[in-house]
Order: C-alpha cells, then sequence, then structure tokens
C-alpha cells in the first residue's frame, strides 16, 4: 500500500486545491457530489478542444478517425475497469441518471408487465427511484422497498422475505451517497438470481473508490457518472450483460443508432451503438480516458485504502464534538459523514464551513425518503477523495467547533 506522504503527493495534480474560497484556502469535503479534475484531465479536454475537435463515426478525415479511436479508447479502458466481458457491453451515457432511465424504460418495455414487482431500497439517490416509479406506473408493476437499520444498513432479512418469483428487477446501490454504507451486493445479487430477477447496481459512489468485477458480481446492469471519478460532466455509462442489452430496445431513437431507416421501418445498430443516438459527448469521452490512467496509475486499492484512513480519523473526532449525530455507522463504510447537531440547521452550518474555506453538502442529498426514516430533513455531508489530506480533517473538525460556539 500507498503511505500517507506518497498519497499525499496527488494533491499537486489538482490546481483547483491551490485556489482559496472566502479568503480561505479551500479545504474540499464534496466529493459525492463531484470530484475536481486532475491536470491531466483538464490537459486532454484543452487538447481535443484546441486542436482535435471532429464527429466521431462519421467522416473518413483524418480528424474524425482520429477521434472515432480515441472515443473507443474510452470504452476498451472501462471495459477494463469493470471487467466486463464485451467491450459493446459499455454504453455512453449523459450520467448515471441517464443510464438508469434507460436501463428502467428499455427494460420495462420488455419485460416488464402488470403485476410484476421491481424492489429497491430505502436508501436510494431518487434518481434509482423515480424512473421506476414512472415505468411501475406505465407497466403496472409494483415497488418494493428493503428498509434499513438505525446504523443505515440494509436489513437482509426483510430483503429475502421481499423476493419472490413476481420480482423481475432488484435496483440498488452500492454505496450510500448519504450514509456511505457499502451493501452487500454480490450476496444480494446471488439472492436476486435464485428467484429470476436481474439487477442494476448504482455505482455512482463507488467506481471511484473500489475495484468493481461485473463479471465476479454477476450484475446485470451496473450504471455511474465520469464526473465523480475525475472526469468531465455530462458523460456516464451503462455496463449491461449483452444478451439482455440485445434483447432491449433502444432508449432514443436518431442517428447513429440505426442500420437503415426507411418510413415503412427502421432497423436498428448493433451494440453498442444501438443505445448511442445522436452525437455524443466526445470531447468528455475522450477526455476521461486520461482520468481512467490517473485512477489505474495510482491503484484503486490504494485509493480506498487511504480513504479509509481519513473516513476513520474524521469520524472519531466528529465523535468528539458533543450534540452530533452521526447518520450513517454502519460497519462497511466509504469515505462520507452525513450528521446533525442538535440545534443546528445543516444549511446554518455549511454557511459558516463555507465561510472558512471548507466546501461541505447540506440538504437531503437527493435521498428523502432516507432522511425521514431518520427523522431529519437535511443533514450536513461531508465526502472524501484521494487528494483530501488529515490536515483537510483537521480543519473541518475546527470549523464546525467555530460554528457550534457562533451558532449556540
Ligand atoms: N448525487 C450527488 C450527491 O450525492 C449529486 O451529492
Amino acid at each position: 500500500m500507498k503511505t500517507r506522504t506518497e498519497m499525499e503527493k496527488y494533491r499537486e495534480d489538482f490546481p483547483q486545491l491551490k485556489t482559496q474560497v472566502n479568503n480561505k484556502p479551500l479545504i474540499y469535503l464534496d466529493n459525492a457530489a463531484t470530484t475536481l479534475k486532475p491536470q491531466v484531465v483538464i490537459d486532454a479536454m484543452t487538447k481535443h478542444l484546441s486542436y482535435d475537435v471532429a464527429n466521431v463515426h462519421r467522416g473518413i478525415h483524418t480528424l474524425s478517425e482520429m477521434g472515432t479511436r480515441q472515443f473507443e479508447e474510452t470504452r476498451i479502458a472501462v471495459q477494463e475497469l469493470l471487467n466486463a466481458k464485451h467491450v459493446h457491453e459499455i454504453i455512453y451515457t449523459k450520467g448515471t441518471t441517464d443510464a438508469l432511465n434507460l436501463v428502467a424504460n428499455s427494460f420495462s418495455e420488455k419485460y416488464l408487465k402488470a403485476g410484476d414487482e421491481i424492489i429497491l431500497s430505502e436508501m436510494e439517490h431518487h434518481s434509482n427511484i423515480v424512473p421506476w416509479q414512472m415505468v411501475a406506473e406505465k407497466s403496472g408493476a409494483i415497488i418494493k422497498v428493503i428498509p434499513v437499520n438505525d446504523d443505515g444498513e440494509l436489513i437482509i432479512e426483510e430483503y429475502k422475505k421481499l423476493l419472490n418469483p413476481k420480482t423481475k428487477m432488484v435496483a440498488i446501490v452500492h454505496t450510500s451517497n448519504t450514509l456511505g454504507t457499502i451493501n452487500p451486493i454480490k450476496e444480494m445479487i446471488t439472492l436476486a438470481h435464485a428467484v429470476g430477477s436481474k439487477v442494476t447496481i448504482d455505482a455512482a459512489q463507488s467506481v471511484a473508490h473500489m475495484k468493481i468485477d461485473v463479471q465476479e458480481l454477476d450484475c446485470d446492469f451496473l450504471v455511474f457518472s465520469a464526473h465523480k471519478m475525475y472526469g468531465p460532466n455530462g458523460l456516464g455509462f451503462l455496463y449491461g450483460k449483452e444478451d439482455l442489452l440485445n434483447e432491449m430496445p433502444p432508449y432514443q431513437g436518431g442517428g447513429s443508432m440505426i442500420s437503415e431507416v426507411r418510413f415503412e421501418k427502421t432497423t436498428y445498430h448493433n451494440l453498442p451503438n444501438k443505445f448511442e443516438a445522436g452525437t455524443p459527448a466526445i470531447a468528455e469521452v475522450i477526455a476521461f480516458k486520461a482520468a481512467l490512467d490517473y485512477v489505474k496509475k495510482i491503484g484503486l486499492d490504494n485509493i480506498a485504502h487511504y480513504e479509509n484512513e481519513l473516513l476513520e480519523y474524521a469520524t472519531a473526532e466528529i465523535k468528539k464534538i458533543s450534540g452530533v449525530r452521526l447518520i450513517g455507522t454502519a460497519k462497511h463504510k466509504a469515505g462520507v459523514i452525513a450528521f446533525v447537531i442538535e440545534g443546528v440547521h445543516p444549511q446554518d452550518l455549511g454557511t459558516i464551513l463555507d465561510k472558512q474555506g471548507v466546501a461541505i453538502r447540506t440538504g437531503h442529498h437527493c435521498t428523502q425518503p432516507l432522511h425521514r426514516r431518520y427523522n431529519v430533513t437535511a443533514t450536513a455531508r461531508a465526502s472524501f477523495s484521494l487528494y483530501n489530506n488529515f490536515h483537510d480533517v483537521d480543519v473541518f473538525i475546527a470549523a464546525i467547533k467555530k460554528a457550534k460556539e457562533f451558532l449556540l
């Protein structure tokens, strides 16, 4: 494993860490919302936009061919990241939300009928709830919800009770963006498959923080976004098993996704093009390869180990502050700490921390049902990344103490 000192050197790669916010050095602890970008990603984006602009899959001119090659190299890198069996099982989308809407719509059109059941969990992000509600309404399918315990862990015994032959889809988050809980997805996938259900994994909060192997997990679909993994916005990924993707109808119609268009009938392209209508986010896709190479160079094991050290230190320190209630105390957790302080509104806390240069997120983090479960309407949330350090935690803790003095 890389040492703390070795890991701290990577801070140099992120220019935004040198900026000041409210005349204070930026302490960026909002990584679950989006991550900062390393110079290599910024450079790749700038190079493409400065010199290499061309559309992909359309021209035979030099730049179009070069762009197409680079565009497809990212797909191979994502295949490698997830250990997908086939490169055409990787579909480019606009983000995690877009990928989940794609799965929900195309899957339900092919496989869902009235009375079928979809299992979600109480800790899902709205983007893994609402698309399923929308397709359930159309198809007449029923949504069932796995509850969480007081520590923020899914109650697996309750999950087992929900599973039955009517279950057609289990859509669950890998790592909760609010609780930080890492769910036992391998076990959950096996249980779902035993009743014949398919499984979608929302890996938005896990893919940049731990190794994922879709073949080992045997998940049917998995989604994530580039911007939470040091890459650009507006780009996400859907991994899907080849046979399912082949059987599902396209999500959107337009250019690139067709084989032949006639007014009488249009036929569709093969995977992955069938699901990629229109001109894609070319610069973003190409620049994301730089992010993937960067993560590979550091190693996801090193990242996971280091972030866990930060989490343990920050958790121990925040627990010492009186009046703090942690929301999410699962045994198996990633670098996310959501909390409330007695008598302090999270919004006020966030504002005061911001004045001290500390960026955290406050609100419901797009998990309203989960917040209701803990009888809170909002929480404050700090989330870590590979470029945070122990000094960041110290400043964060000192800032909370200061805010408390001011507000109470
Ligand atoms: N889902 C992102 C978050 O948790 C935006 O902040």
